[in-house]
């Protein structure tokens, strides 16, 4: 092989190996969340919540998500230990009363429909099928904004490596045609 074409050929791989981290890299921006929490701690034995603790369904059938900074202040109206998170807490949203402005990883486009109410009351499916370890995590990893389309990258499901840790719409789509069941657009699109 001759000498040009072998830089040549290194220039290509090192051009190439550049783009294939430092496209995700650009094209996602990186966000902190606002506080950390540790989802083991709050449902160890030693605080003993369940899921639904926080995350209820109300009376009407409809999925509460995220509970309000009233459900921390049970515990935490005066700090319970000496982590800087908890001083946050208590300081800048519980006594304020301020929301605090959690970034939601599975976010989905608003002209797509999900509810809780179907998959977890009525197929009865865990928590972990679509979520993976998130209620059991010890911190909160970044979030990551798809610069372009705003959405959260867990949604975009593939990433260029080719795997998946989401919830795309073939993703869903499998487990429906698993399931027979009907997956007409309008199900799930408004
Ligand atoms: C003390 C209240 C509390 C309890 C108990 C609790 N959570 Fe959470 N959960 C939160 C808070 C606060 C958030 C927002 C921060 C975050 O993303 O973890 C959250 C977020 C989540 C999310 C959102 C992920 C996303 O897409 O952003 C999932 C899934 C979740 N919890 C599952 C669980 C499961 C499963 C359990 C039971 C094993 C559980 N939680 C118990 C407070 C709680
Ligand atoms: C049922 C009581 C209870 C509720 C409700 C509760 N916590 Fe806690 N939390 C505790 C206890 C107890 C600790 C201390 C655990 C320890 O000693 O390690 C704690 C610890 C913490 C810490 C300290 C760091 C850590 O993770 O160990 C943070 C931050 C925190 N909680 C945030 C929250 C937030 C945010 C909410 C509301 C979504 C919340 N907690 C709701 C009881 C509660
Ligand atoms: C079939 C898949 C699936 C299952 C099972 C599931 N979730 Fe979700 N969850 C989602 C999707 C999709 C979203 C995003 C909804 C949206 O943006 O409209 C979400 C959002 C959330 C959120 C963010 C708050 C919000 O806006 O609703 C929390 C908290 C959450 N789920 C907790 C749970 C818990 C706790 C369980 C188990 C009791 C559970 N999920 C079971 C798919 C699922
Ligand atoms: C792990 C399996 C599973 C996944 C993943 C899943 N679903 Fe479902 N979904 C079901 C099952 C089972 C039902 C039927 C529930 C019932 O009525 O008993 C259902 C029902 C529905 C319905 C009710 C409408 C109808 O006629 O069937 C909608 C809307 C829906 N899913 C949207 C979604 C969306 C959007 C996603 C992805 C973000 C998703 N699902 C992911 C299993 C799943
Ligand atoms: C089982 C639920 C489900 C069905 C059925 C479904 N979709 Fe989707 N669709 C989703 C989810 C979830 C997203 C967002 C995540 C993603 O982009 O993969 C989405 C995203 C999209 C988007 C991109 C929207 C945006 O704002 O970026 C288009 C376009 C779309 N779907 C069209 C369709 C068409 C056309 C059909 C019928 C052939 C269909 N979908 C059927 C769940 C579904």
């Amino acid at each position: 092989m001759n000498r040009g074409l072998l830089f040549f050929a290194a220039g290509l791989l090192a051009a190439l190996g550049i783009g294939w981290m430092g496209f995700p890299r650009m094209l996602y921006e990186r966000i902190d969340q606002p506080l950390q929490f540790s989802h083991r701690v709050h449902t160890s034995e030693k605080v003993g919540l369940k899921c639904d603790d926080c995350h209820a369904f109300r009376s009407d059938g409809s999925f509460a998500g995220i509970p309000s900074v009233s459900k921390c202040a049970e515990c935490h109206a005066a700090p319970l230990t000496a982590s800087a998170d908890e001083k946050l807490l208590v300081e800048k949203y519980i006594v304020p009363g301020e929301e605090i402005p959690w970034r939601v990883y599975s976010r989905q486009p608003d002209n797509t429909y999900f509810s809780h109410l179907f998959h977890v009351r009525q197929a009865r499916l865990k928590c972990d099928e679509c979520h993976g370890s998130h209620g059991s995590s010890e911190s909160l990893r970044e979030f990551q904004r798809n610069r372009l389309s705003g959405y959260s990258r867990d949604i975009w499901g593939q990433n260029i490596a080719g795997f998946s840790r989401g919830m795309k719409m073939t993703e869903c789509s499998r487990c429906h045609a698993a399931r027979g069941r009907s997956d007409a657009c309008l199900d799930c699109h408004k």
